[in-house]
């Protein structure tokens, strides 16, 4: 894949501070590239150097192969900006606002009257479009600030903490947002200092703390790469000791647990008047449903061992219903790397 946005040892110094410090960072065309990090860190810093904006002291980025400091005009048309702060301009309603940005970037009129509802009816704005800025809240604020970084068509989208202050349905609706504009074609870069909210989204990840580049690379990848071994989950029916039994002598196996009854999932009942959820305490009456145990697996194999795993259960005549690894998320794999240094 080639990369959209490229930087090489990027610095910036502000007076006596290091605010980047030999930043080298790589996005893919196509990718969401969560860029997250504490208060402080350098992000938009980073963004605002990439986007043409402000100089860096030392070093390079490209966009698309053009080198930011040499071809700004270039890059102004080829990367869509939004500030982490939305500006006043109350006095205008929400199309004149989008006409105006496109009209700055130089789209002809034809074009703008075209567009400005294609854009309003992408960030769900298509019934305020006479409404004043002014009167819209926050969350269709910051829609309408996504709307306008996409005015001029642009192929990267950087967006700086578009989702802060936003209510959890937005936040939603956003995600919802930003993976219609990656099957549009997008590459995205996006901002935050909570990293579940990026967790869902995002193919890639950067953590930069204090200047610097801690891991940077695939979700997947850097999920795998901090887990020296997995854990594996499996529920069953019956026989839970037996299955430990067997477990405990299979290759990459480290540890066997079992652990109090698992949670059972919560189930339709149907055939009633309303289908209704049916809740743990609830399953314990219904006929036909057994309660789960739980195994837990420490692993340090590979798939092929984990499939064969399966099989040895299966065919040992325990009853699994589940067998699943368990995902360690955005959050652990911060606390992994970050070592609180800010600022
Ligand atoms: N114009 C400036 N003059 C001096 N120092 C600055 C300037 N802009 C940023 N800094 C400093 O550079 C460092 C990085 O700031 P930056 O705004 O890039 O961080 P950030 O990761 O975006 O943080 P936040 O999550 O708070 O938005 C901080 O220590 C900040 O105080
Ligand atoms: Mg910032």
């Amino acid at each position: 894949m080639a990369a959209m946005l490229e930087t090489r040892d990027l610095t910036k110094r502000y007076a006596t501070l290091t605010a980047l410090d030999h930043l080298n960072l790589s996005i893919p065309e196509g990718a969401i590239y969560g860029f997250i990090g504490p208060n402080g860190a350098g992000k938009t810093t980073t963004m605002r150097i990439v986007t043409a904006l402000l100089k860096p002291s030392y070093g390079e980025a490209w966009v698309a192969g053009h080198e930011v400091s040499r071809e700004p005009k270039v890059i102004r048309k080829l990367v869509g900006w939004m500030p982490d702060t939305f500006g006043v301009y109350d006095n205008m309603k929400a199309w004149e606002y989008l006409d105006f940005f496109a009209a700055s970037y130089g789209v002809p009129e034809v074009r703008r009257r075209q567009q400005i509802g294609e854009l309003l009816d992408l960030v769900d704005l298509g019934n305020k479009r006479d409404e004043y800025v002014m009167g819209l809240s926050r969350g269709m604020k910051q829609r309408l600030s996504l709307a306008r970084t996409m005015a001029h068509d642009p192929q990267l989208l950087i967006l700086d903490e578009p989702a802060s202050g936003l209510d959890p349905r937005a936040r939603i609706e956003l995600r919802e947002l930003l993976k219609e504009l990656r099957a549009l074609g997008k590459t995205i870069m996006i901002s935050s200092h909570i990293l579940t909210e990026l967790a869902e989204m995002c193919t890639h990840i950067g953590i930069i703390e204090a200047g610097k580049l801690l891991v940077t690379g695939e979700v997947n990848q850097i999920l795998a790469s901090l887990q020296p071994h997995r854990t594996i989950e499996i529920h069953v029916l019956a026989d839970a000791e037996r299955a430990v039994e067997l477990l405990r002598h299979l290759p990459g196996v480290r540890d066997v647990r079992l652990i109090a009854a698992a949670p059972l999932p919560p189930t339709t009942v149907p055939g009633t008047a309303h289908e209704q959820i049916v809740s743990e305490t609830q399953v314990e009456v219904l006929p036909g449903i057994v309660p789960r145990q739980a195994v837990l697996v420490d692993y340090v194999g590979d798939d092929g061992g984990l499939s064969r795993m399966l099989h040895q259960l299966t065919v040992a005549g325990v009853p699994v219903v589940h067998f699943a690894g368990q995902v360690s998320d955005l959050e652990d794999i911060f606390m992994q790397v970050t070592r609180g240094v800010t600022q």
